[in-house]
C-alpha cells in the first residue's frame, strides 16, 4: 500500500524540499547513500573491493531541467573515472549511468544524452572498465535502447538494464540475448501503470525467472540484479543448467541492504557487484528504497520522532 505512495512522494518537489532539509534525514540516507564526494566514495571502494566484491558506482542525480546540469553530470563521471583509473581496479568498478541526468528528457533529450554520455563511455573503456545504462520509467526505454545500442557499435561490452514488471521485456530480453549484450535484470522501482506492467508480486517474480533464463541460454552476459532469496537460487540453478561457468554472470544487489549475502555469495566464488551511489542529489534514489521496504520509512521516521 505504502509504494506507491512513496514513489508519487519521489517526484515532488515539495516532498524533495521536506525530506532533504530534515537534520534527523542524514543517518537514515548513509545507510544507502555513502558518500557525497569523490574523496568520500574513494575508501568506500577500496573497502568494498578489499573484501573481494566488485562495484559499479552512480553519481546520484535524475529529472535534471537544464543542458548545463547534464554537463554538470558528465564531469561527475569524469573526474570519478580520473580518480578511478590509479587505481586499477578495470571492470571491479564500473559505472551505472540514468540518462535522464544526462538530459533525456530535455529538448532533443535523446540526443543530447546521447552526446553527454559518449564521453564517459569512452573513458570507462580507457580505464578498462565499461558502463550500464539504468532502466528508467516505461516512456524512456526506447531512447535507452537506442543509445545503447549506438554505444556498443564502439564499446561493445556497454551494459544495460531491464525490468522484469514490464510486459514489453521479454521481447527486449530476447534481443539483448541475442545480440551479446550485458544486461542487468531487476524487477522495477517505478510506479507503472497496468497497461504496461505486472501489478502483482507473484506475477513479476515470474516474469523475472522466464526471462532470465532467455538470458541465461543467450549469448550475452547476464547480471541478476536482485535481493530475492528465491530468485538468486534459482539464477543459480539457470546458470548451472545453461552451462555457464562461475565468471560468466554475476549477481548485483545495492549497497546497503542484505550485505551479509554480497559477501556470502563472494565467497561462494561468485562474482559479486555492489551498486553504490553517492552525490548530493540523493532524494529520487533514497525514496525508491524507501518505497522498496516500508520497513524503512517506520525506521526513518522513527528517527525523527526520537530525535
Ligand atoms: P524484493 O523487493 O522482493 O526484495 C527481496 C528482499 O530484499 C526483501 O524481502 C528485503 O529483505 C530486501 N530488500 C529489497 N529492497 C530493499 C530495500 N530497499 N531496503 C531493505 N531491504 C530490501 N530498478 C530499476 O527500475 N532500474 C534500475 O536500473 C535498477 N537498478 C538496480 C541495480 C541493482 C544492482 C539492484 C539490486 C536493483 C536495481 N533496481 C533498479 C531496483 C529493483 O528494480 C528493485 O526495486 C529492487 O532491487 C528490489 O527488488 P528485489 O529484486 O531486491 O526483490
Amino acid at each position: 500500500m505504502l509504494g506507491p505512495v512513496i514513489l508519487a512522494a519521489s517526484r515532488s518537489d515539495r516532498m524533495r524540499r521536506l525530506v532533504s532539509a530534515a537534520p534527523v534525514t542524514k543517518p537514515v540516507v548513509d545507510r544507502f547513500i555513502p558518500g557525497e564526494t569523490v574523496d568520500e566514495i574513494l575508501p568506500v571502494i577500496r573497502e568494498l573491493t578489499g573484501r573481494g566484491l566488485e562495484l559499479t558506482m552512480d553519481v546520484v542525480g535524475e529529472d535534471i531541467t537544464r543542458p548545463e546540469h547534464a554537463e554538470a553530470a558528465r564531469d561527475a563521471y569524469l573526474a570519478l573515472i580520473d580518480r578511478l583509473g590509479p587505481l586499477e581496479l578495470g571492470t571491479r568498478a564500473e559505472m551505472s549511468v540514468k540518462l535522464s541526468m544526462f538530459g533525456q528528457a530535455l529538448d532533443g533529450g535523446h540526443e543530447l544524452a546521447l552526446k553527454n554520455v559518449r564521453p564517459v563511455v569512452e573513458a570507462a573503456a580507457r580505464i578498462g572498465t565499461t558502463v550500464t545504462l539504468d532502466a528508467e520509467d516505461h516512456t524512456t526505454l526506447d531512447s535507452m535502447f537506442a543509445i545503447h545500442d549506438e554505444l556498443r557499435k564502439d564499446v561493445p561490452q556497454t551494459g544495460c538494464v531491464i525490468q522484469s514488471y514490464l510486459f514489453r521485456t521479454e521481447a527486449d530480453a530476447r534481443r539483448l540475448a541475442a545480440n551479446g549484450s550485458r544486461v542487468r535484470l531487476v524487477k522495477g522501482a517505478y510506479k507503472e501503470p497496468a497497461e504496461v506492467a505486472y501489478q502483482q508480486k507473484h506475477e513479476i517474480d515470474k516474469a523475472y525467472v522466464r526471462i532470465l533464463r532467455t538470458l541465461m541460454e543467450g549469448e550475452g552476459y547476464p547480471m541478476i540484479g536482485s535481493h530475492d532469496p528465491r530468485l538468486i537460487t534459482i539464477a543459480q540453478e539457470l546458470a548451472r543448467r545453461a552451462g555457464r561457468k562461475l565468471d560468466e554472470y554475476e549477481f548485483q544487489m545495492l549497497y546497503g541492504i542484505r550485505s551479509d549475502e554480497h559477501l556470502r555469495l563472494a565467497a561462494e566464488g561468485h562474482r559479486m557487484r555492489v551498486y553504490t551511489a553517492y552525490g548530493t542529489d540523493w532524494y529520487g534514489y533514497f525514496m525508491r528504497r524507501l518505497a522498496e521496504k516500508p520497513a524503512n520509512l517506520q525506521f526513518f521516521v522513527r528517527s525523527m520522532v526520537t530525535k
